[in-house]
């Protein structure tokens, strides 16, 4: 099977990954979307965050997590106390994936195939930056990190520690979750859920994990 594998640089950093990643044909996404969306952050952070795939917004400006999805995450973040200069942020898929109505480019779930094919760049920057920690934002960062029979409504706001992972996994909901709410109060009840599963994050960070798997 094709993946980002065949495009993986000799050598690991931040630098050389993102400069590979950028000419990635691991899968077909890259056919439709503007650019590669690597990750970014700090090269050594105690946390990294893993979202699902860049969005429209992102798509545009080659950077994770500025739309609207990502207001909530850095509001999230702040509200846990956890600092933007702490944190590495990247998604499972780095090409964004989408339908055309009109001007309109929709959001379009990643399948599995293309969540495995892009998953070498993610094991590389896990690698690279070596987290204490990681958060998966929604069911599709939770199974590239934790397998497809992974339940996140069950397993969400816990430390998983298993064998294979890099670092213990919080599993929570995607932030566009709690901007696809259908009314106010749900969605407030959702930001606060999802605050509270990124607090049980910060408070692992403070107070000791689970001994590496
Ligand atoms: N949603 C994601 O999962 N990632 C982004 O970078 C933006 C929106
Ligand atoms: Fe490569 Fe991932 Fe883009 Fe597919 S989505 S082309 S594997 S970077």
């Amino acid at each position: 099977m094709e993946s980002a594998a065949d495009y993986l640089p000799k050598n690991l950093s931040l630098t050389s990954l993102r400069t590979a990643a950028a000419g990635c044909h691991g899968c077909d996404l890259y056919k439709y979307a503007t650019r590669t969306v690597f990750g970014e952050g700090r090269a050594r952070a105690r946390l990294l965050l893993v979202g699902e795939q860049p969005g429209d917004s992102e798509d545009r400006a080659g950077r994770p997590f500025v739309g609207p999805a990502g207001r909530i995450l850095h509001q999230g973040l702040e509200a846990a106390g956890i600092a933007p200069r702490d944190i590495y942020v990247t998604n499972a898929v780095k090409h964004f994936k989408f339908i055309e109505r009109g001007k309109r480019r929709i959001h379009n779930k990643p399948k599995t195939i293309e969540i495995r094919a892009c998953k070498p760049w993610l094991e590389a920057e896990l690698e690279v930056v070596r987290p204490e920690l990681i958060v998966a934002l929604g069911a599709t960062a939770a199974q590239s990190l934790l397998g497809s029979t992974f339940r996140l409504l069950v397993s969400r706001g816990r430390v998983i520690a298993q064998p294979g992972l890099r670092a213990p996994v919080v599993p929570t909901i995607h932030p566009s979750a709690v901007l696809r709410a259908p009314d106010s109060e749900t969605r407030h009840a959702e930001m606060r859920k999802f605050i509270a599963d990124l607090r049980i994050a910060a408070k692992a960070l403070a107070t000791g994990l689970p001994p590496a798997a």
